[in-house]
């Protein structure tokens, strides 16, 4: 495990709408470096940058075409390399977001791949053998080239799948995983591993990681995948961390990656955290976190209790997590997220309580995503401080409430959600027992119940009781001292913890 994300909290960049300083209206990677020190005060050690490579942006980028270059508008690789470079010495990391599942139609593999004579990249995609033939539960491209076959595609029709073949072959035209198209596809996505690594980032997000073999339905060709790239890694890149967007850490651990996501769909029940029409996070206390901390638990027996699972307070794929939530519930939702095992992953904005700017059309394939792409707001200067291009020409429209949020209001302000955060890390990052690697006991989480509590390592006990109504609950152990408290509302006494509306607090346990 590279030890440098023991303790690492993330920031996640969605580089597009971070900070422009070019003045083109889309943000780049001098934005980013001139950033650093802002993400290093907040107190994030660690950056996560939505895919940066060429691309023709029909999915935001996710839709690569040269693995090996930074996209122009961003900067260059040269760009990227100072912001390894300073990052470090800043003693931060940043991870960048490989997307091994699919290219872009523009990638010059797949040009090559739709040939019908016979060449170097006719294996690297999956291939029907004829243009009648479907690929079964894929999508798929056809009659676009002389060849006389079907493409996979993997997310959108113009995301052609890579070939890392299938692990239950049933045609003729589906190949091993060691074959040799099969093997030349991991053989190119290990080199572009190795050239971002070489010249200094730390590891990868990785896209749909749990996508690549075909016909996998208890994933293990994937997981035998994966283990490969991480003896690779471990080989050569020893510190380097990969990350995966899977969502089932049972899998992704036994593949070798080091932490996995807690997804926003699926059986994680992320959803009903901080999002949808009953948030546990609420003050309505209507909410139940039951089935999360349910299947929480479930992939942490199923990794001997090494629940290195990550959760994020959003990502360019969803709602702001201020959607549903007010500032102040949005505080001790924070407190959850700091105090919970895994890397926290925090999205752009987040930290200020961005909101969600509904009713943009769509750009680069984000449709109902981009209500959380739009650009940072970092003061009250002309388009927030972002870009110096005309309004009209910003990558999406800014929030344009008289009350949108800020950076520099709310640093000046002691009691905004961006100086609750940046406690939250300080603590997190003070206290042993809520570093990521550290255990976690639940001890009370019931069904349509408030509040949750849990303890950390050997001696955190926390207690958040995001409801304006009081509760209790009976408790095994003994609160002592406060590390971290909302509010003074959280009591003992003979066994019973008891909270007020709307209270939070870390303790330590009494020995
Ligand atoms: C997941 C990414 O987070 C999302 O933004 C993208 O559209 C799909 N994967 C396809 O790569």
């Amino acid at each position: 495990m590279p030890q440098w994300l023991d303790n690492a909290v993330f920031y996640e960049i969605y580089p597009q709408s971070f900070l422009d300083t070019n003045a083109d209206g889309i943000g780049d990677i001098q934005g980013i470096i001139k950033k650093l020190s802002y993400i290093k005060e907040l107190g994030c050690n660690a950056i996560w940058i939505n895919p940066c490579f060429k691309s023709p942006f029909l999915d935001a980028g996710y839709d690569v075409s040269d693995y090996y270059s930074c996209a122009p508008r961003y900067g260059s690789n040269e760009d990227l390399k100072e912001l390894f470079d300073k990052a470090h010495s800043m003693d931060m990391h940043v991870i960048l977001d490989l997307v091994p599942g699919h290219t872009s139609v523009e990638h010059e593999w797949f040009k090559k791949s739709c040939q019908a004579e016979v060449n170097e990249y006719t294996d690297r995609y999956v291939w029907t053998d004829s243009i009648w033939e479907h690929p079964e539960g894929m999508s798929c491209l056809s009659g676009i080239s002389s060849r006389d076959g079907c493409c996979g595609v993997n997310f959108f029709s113009h995301q052609p799948a890579l070939n890392y073949g299938f692990y239950n072959i049933t045609r003729p035209w589906q190949q091993p995983t060691d074959a040799e198209g099969p093997k030349a596809t991991l053989e190119e996505m290990m080199n572009v591993m190795r050239f971002w690594l070489g010249l200094g980032c730390d590891g990868f997000r990785v896209d749909m990681a749990g996508s690549l073999v075909k016909n996998d339905p208890e994933s293990k060709g994937t997981i035998a995948l994966w283990q490969k790239v991480r003896a690779f890694l471990d080989a050569e890149y020893p510190n380097a961390a990969i990350i995966s967007e899977w969502g089932e850490p049972d899998k992704s651990l036994l593949g070798g990656f080091h932490m996995d996501f807690v997804l926003h769909f699926g059986p994680s029940k992320y959803w009903e955290l901080f999002r949808g029409e009953n948030p546990y996070f609420s003050s309505r206390g209507t909410g139940d976190i039951s089935g999360f901390v349910k299947r929480y638990l479930e992939c942490c027996e199923r990794t001997n209790n090494r629940g290195l699972i990550c959760i994020p307070s959003g990502n360019h794929d969803m709602d702001r997590i201020s959607r549903n939530l007010s500032a102040d519930e949005l505080k001790i939702a924070f407190a959850f997220i700091l105090s919970m095992p895994g890397a926290p992953f925090i999205y752009y904005g987040d930290e200020i309580g961005m909101r969600n700017v509904d009713g943009l059309v769509s750009v680069e394939g984000g449709y109902g995503r981009v209500c959380a792409r739009t650009p940072m707001q970092w003061d009250t200067s002309v388009n927030c401080g972002f870009s110096s291009a005309p309004a009209s020409s910003l990558y999406l429209s800014q929030d344009d409430s008289a009350d949108r949020p800020t950076v520099s209001e709310q640093q000046s302000d002691e009691t905004s959600l961006y100086n609750e955060v940046k406690k939250l890390i300080r603590v997190r990052n003070s206290t042993q027992g809520l570093q990521s690697n550290s255990s976690i006991r639940f001890i009370y989480a019931e069904q349509n119940s408030y509040p949750l509590s849990y303890i950390r390592g050997e001696d955190i006990l926390v207690v958040i009781n995001p409801s304006d109504k009081p509760c209790e609950f009976e408790c095994d152990v003994v609160p002592d001292e406060a590390i971290y408290e909302i509010g003074s509302g959280i009591k003992y006494s003979d066994g019973v913890v008891s909270c007020s509306a709307r209270s939070c607090g870390f303790y330590k346990i009494k020995k």
